[in-house]
């Protein structure tokens, strides 16, 4: 970023993306148990891309849908923006696509906005991931047996194992993982996808969540950093490769420590505003609802910059020939 822009502040503010998260996600939202997971992902990668590309911005795509020759949209590298602000971009235009194609919860629209070099990018592959809430930030280590882990949260929090919660991802993966949650007495919330949104939930006090442990997709390690990064929140995470192949990925990012444990400042260096939105109902946030003449949204816009989480509710009015009825 310019040194001008800097003493200044970034010159697009972190509200002015909204528009981005609320875009994919009402058009995304449209699919709701339709079983159609392609469809509702590709209509969140083009309302996404779309908004990007109207935004005063020079915005280089760091995670996306995928490296150039796998994907034609938001790809690695990608440049979007009419000109303007220099930014790194990290999306994931539905996080849940499978929750959407079934009308399960849970689903979000998301990206996150960082200085130059401010985002870590990372292959495709698995990581190992550990994320508590302020309350615990500091106290914990991936290393740790979970028991021990679920201790120190427990008392973090002033309260027995419990009377704590987990987020597990429901994979034959986390057989054992799970086995261990539950030998040591702590309540589990096993879902079927989404760990960006199960890492906010944790991160946000009063959502009944305390922790989110497991392996998940790499790059949505990274999104989440930056939105825990905003939230004073924390996660600790792993490469976790599983064969030649994802450590041949790996070497391409130069990454060749199997065993380097990422912080949330690794991962997300320099974040500047990560902002969601609900597709479908979740603990944070509601889901897209539609009505004769608009819809209705649900986001968090969380701003390093201006030192605000704005949770915000909209009304979208689509058609100017209907008559306009607000509610509460
Ligand atoms: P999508 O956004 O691609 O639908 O991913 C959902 C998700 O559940 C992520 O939240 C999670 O990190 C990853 O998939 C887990 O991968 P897998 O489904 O292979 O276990």
């Amino acid at each position: 970023m310019a040194s001008t822009e800097r003493a200044a502040g970034p010159s697009v503010a972190a509200v002015d993306f909204l528009k981005v998260t609320e875009q994919a996600a009402i058009s995304s939202a449209r699919w709701l148990g339709r079983g159609d997971n392609h469809a509702a992902d590709q209509a969140a990668v083009d309302a996404m891309r779309a908004t990007l590309g109207e935004m005063p911005i020079t915005g280089t795509v760091v995670i996306g849908e995928g490296q150039k020759d796998e994907a034609p949209e938001l790809y690695v590298g990608e440049v979007l923006g009419t000109g303007g602000m220099e930014c790194e971009i990290a999306v994931d235009p539905l996080e849940g696509t499978s929750l959407v194609a079934r009308g399960d919860s849970g689903a979000i629209a998301i990206c996150a906005i960082g200085e130059p070099g401010g985002l870590m990018p990372a292959p495709d592959i698995y990581m190992q991931k550990l994320v508590v809430g302020a309350t615990a930030k500091g106290r914990v280590d991936l290393e740790a047996p979970i028991a021990e882990t679920l201790d120190v949260v427990a008392r973090c929090y002033g309260r027995e194992i419990r009377d704590t919660t987990a987020i597990v991802l429901d994979r034959p993966r986390h057989r054992d993982l799970i086995e261990e949650i539950r030998q040591a007495g702590a309540r589990i919330r096993l879902i079927p996808d989404g760990d960006i949104t199960a890492s906010l939930s944790v991160a946000v006090r009063g959502t009944g969540d305390h922790l989110y442990v497991g392996m998940g997709g790499s790059t949505e390690g990274v999104i989440t950093a930056a939105a825990l990064e905003c939230l004073g929140a924390e996660i600790q995470a792993r490469m976790a490769p599983r064969h030649d192949e994802d450590r041949a990925k790996m070497a391409e990012f130069g990454m060749d420590d199997e065993a380097r444990v990422y912080g949330t400042r690794d991962l997300a260096p320099s974040p500047l505003y990560v902002i969601a939105t609900g597709v479908t109902d979740g603990h944070l946030l509601k889901g897209v609802r539609y009505f004769a003449d608009g819809a209705r949204t649900h986001s968090i816009v969380m701003d390093l910059v201006g030192n605000t989480v704005r949770f915000i509710d909209t009304v979208h009015l689509l058609s100017p020939t209907i008559i306009r009825e607000i509610r509460l």
